[in-house]
């Protein structure tokens, strides 16, 4: 029988009687359509499926017929629907989601040509949107007036006048002709699907009318469409035999919106539970994490409270608060950091490793780029397609001039705006960082701050939750240990001990922990309330430099909610906040220590100074102004004779004369002679 009904009817049959719960969905989603003045009609392909199997799989063999029958079917259905709204829009698009199956975008290839398909990427790149002409009129000069109906790539102009005969010249009528809206957008291959060690592929997608700015770069999309290949050409050269592949997108389906949707079995949860349940929980997830690599508890453990993260938080004024941690890794060469942020960028929700300096045009955070088209494209970087996941950023410290700048916004609000060609746009950026660095100088200098041994100015620093030093100090007892682990890697291929929580169930694990908000209790706030204020006050200096910030105890906060998800628990209790001070204190210790006086000083990580060597480079400093004021010119001898009184010898003179001069405090203007700025 379907054989014999034309195409259009059985579409608009499906329309018309297709119920569920006791209601005409279709119908009724027309009429809807008709209200809010929409122009396309979303359908289920399940429940076309359902309905008329043979119609539903001719969709996606021939699109380009059938897509056609179904916008007719909807036109002739809204004019029993609502005849006044059919009239008025002249035509209306039929919109599939939900295909059967999801073809994978490295697995679209010549045999898909003009098949619809569904594929599944980040959107990384999208083009400002143009008038695309649809229709064009064109005027003779005998008045006459030519209508075009337009496809292909390049305008088509009549050959001649139908009235006067005349080959042209043609006069188009931009005002009489039709245009609609068109976009192009490139998405590619998610990180999860991404087969290991392979480069991320792309593809390009056309988006029309309503499709176009549906979703924005860094977003997760599905999209429907007809695969389609477009003719590569060199210009001045004519056209080549390989085309390029693209998509003409009939729907777009925006998932980016809420968090990955891991699935966790019954049999998982309870396994879940009941690793939750264990007194030595911590142990068991943190020695869970990169069980190859040896040693490094402090860092474990801080990448386990990143990974579970801590509560976004959106106050009643509306000013959010992050829960993403970021973390920094500051480390000699080998001391594994790469390693340890591959492995965690493979088991965290969205994890995504890039290097500082980028493997895209976008780098970091986003761009503005000119397309081969003459357009520009909006382009995201590492840390928008990372959105509500992980970063990990390798050799931060070489990022590009335009990511230093952003990336400020980036880490602190979680967005990345841009101003540029044309396009403004802000991107979310919801991911937490770890990032490693190398030492300016090769190795970590001990006796030099943290902000001399990295290249990375103190605003981006301070935006860091944690920072740890990796020293490749050789220690006798360590070293063995090391070798013995690496040794029995090689010769096995698995660590000489299983991970208590295997990779799999680790992600399950923390996707199911994210979905608590533990709150703090009062002993908690007291704790961490009382720890703030006592390192604030631990500074004497009279001008009382800000020993510790609220963004460290913003950081503490997230941090202890983190460990409380981590045994899931709907509070943060007074060992959570201490097992956090104590972690934060290490990490103080191990790049913040003043090691003048021996004491923790977040001044260090804040202006790049210990406060002792302030002071010092203060004392300094006036004595070259009063040298400068007897003498004109401050002589070298002079200075270090002045400073030897103060008890300050030779050689720490000389470093405090560098650092003034890095400041440009101070200049040389002739060898052996200083001058104030
Ligand atoms: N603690 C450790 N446990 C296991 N393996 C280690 C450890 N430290 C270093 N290695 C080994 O050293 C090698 C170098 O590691 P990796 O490349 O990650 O170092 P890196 O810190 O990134 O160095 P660079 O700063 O030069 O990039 C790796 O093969 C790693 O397995
Ligand atoms: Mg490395
Ligand atoms: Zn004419």
């Amino acid at each position: 029988l379907t054989e014999i009904i034309a195409p259009e009817e059985r579409f608009q049959n499906f329309f018309k009687t297709f119920s569920e719960k006791g209601e005409y969905k279709y119908r009724q989603r027309l009429g809807q359509i008709a209200i809010d003045g929409l122009k396309s009609l979303v359908i289920d392909f399940d429940d076309l499926y359902e309905s008329d199997r043979d119609l539903a799989s001719k969709v996606l063999e021939n699109p380009d017929e059938y897509l056609k029958y179904a916008d007719k079917a909807i036109w002739a259905q809204m004019k029993i629907e609502s005849p006044e709204y059919a009239e008025e829009r002249k035509s209306f698009y039929a919109r599939f989601r939900l295909l059967p199956a999801t073809t994978a975008l490295r697995a679209v290839g010549s045999q898909d040509l003009g098949k619809m398909k569904m594929i599944d990427g980040s959107l990384v790149r999208a083009s400002t949107v143009k008038p695309f002409l649809t229709v064009a009129i064109f005027k003779c000069e005998c008045e006459n007036k030519i209508r075009i109906v337009q496809d292909g790539a390049f305008l088509k102009s009549p050959s001649e006048c139908p009235n006067c005969r005349s080959k042209g010249p043609f006069e188009f009528i931009e005002k009489e002709s039709t245009f609609i809206n068109s976009q192009e957008i490139r998405i590619q291959e998610k990180p999860e699907d991404l087969p290991p060690g392979q480069l991320p592929r792309t593809i390009d997608v056309k988006l029309e009318e309503d499709l176009v700015d549906v979703a924005r770069p860094g977003d997760r999309v599905t999209i429907i469409g007809v695969i389609r290949a477009l003719q590569e050409r060199i210009p001045g050269r004519g056209r080549l035999r390989t085309f390029e592949l693209y998509t003409e997108a009939n729907f777009v389906d925006v998932q980016g919106k809420e968090e990955e949707i891991v699935r966790i079995s019954p049999e998982e949860e309870k396994r879940i539970q009941e690793i939750s349940k264990d007194p030595m929980v911590y142990l068991k997830i943190m020695s869970s994490i990169a069980p190859s690599i040896y040693g490094y508890s402090d860092i474990k453990e801080a990448v386990m409270y990143l990974l579970f993260g801590g509560v976004h938080k959106i106050l009643p004024d509306g000013i959010a608060i992050r829960g993403d941690s970021n973390m920094l890794i500051v480390g000699d060469p080998g001391t594994a950091k790469s390693q340890l942020l591959q492995y965690v960028a493979r088991i965290a929700p969205r994890g995504i490793y890039t290097s500082g300096r980028g493997s895209t045009a976008a780098g970091l955070t986003a761009a503005v780029i000119r397309e081969k088209s003459g357009g520009m494209a909006l382009e995201a970087g590492a840390m928008v397609l990372a959105d509500k996941g992980v970063c990990c950023i390798d050799e931060i410290e070489k990022m590009r001039p335009e990511d230093r700048v952003a990336i400020h916004e980036a880490m602190e609000q979680q967005t990345v705006s841009i101003a540029k060609g044309g396009i403004v746009a802000t991107l979310n950026a919801r991911a937490s960082i770890l990032a490693a660095a190398n030492p300016a100088l090769g190795r970590y200098n001990s006796y030099q701050t943290v902000t001399e041994n990295i290249s990375l100015p103190v605003t981006i620093l301070s935006r860091f939750d944690l920072i740890f030093v990796l020293r490749d100090e050789p220690d006798k007892e360590r070293d063995l240990r090391l070798a013995e682990h690496v040794l029995s890697l090689h010769k096995t291929g698995v660590p000489m001990t299983e991970p208590p929580v295997n990779p799999q169930l680790l992600r399950k694990y923390i996707s199911y922990a994210k979905n608590i908000r533990p709150i703090l209790t009062d002993e908690a706030r007291k704790r961490i309330q009382d720890f703030y204020l006592a390192m604030r006050s631990s500074s004497e200096v009279k001008e009382s430099p800000v020993a510790i910030t609220p963004r460290q105890l913003e950081a503490l906060v997230r941090l202890s909610e983190a460990r409380a998800r981590v045994a899931l628990k709907k509070t943060v209790t007074v060992e959570d906040a201490g097992a956090i001070i104590l972690l934060f204190t290490r990490s103080l210790e191990q790049v913040g220590i003043d090691l003048e006086s021996g004491k923790i000083d977040i001044d260090i990580i804040m202006t790049g100074k210990p406060k002792s060597m302030r002071d010092k480079l203060q004392a300094v400093l006036s004595v070259i102004l009063g040298i400068e004021k007897e003498k004109g010119i401050v002589k070298m001898e002079d200075l270090y004779d002045a400073l030897e009184e103060l008890e300050i010898g030779r050689e720490e003179a000389d470093k405090f004369i560098r650092q003034l001069k890095t400041d440009g405090a101070v200049y040389e203007p002739k060898p052996g002679f200083l001058r104030k700025s």
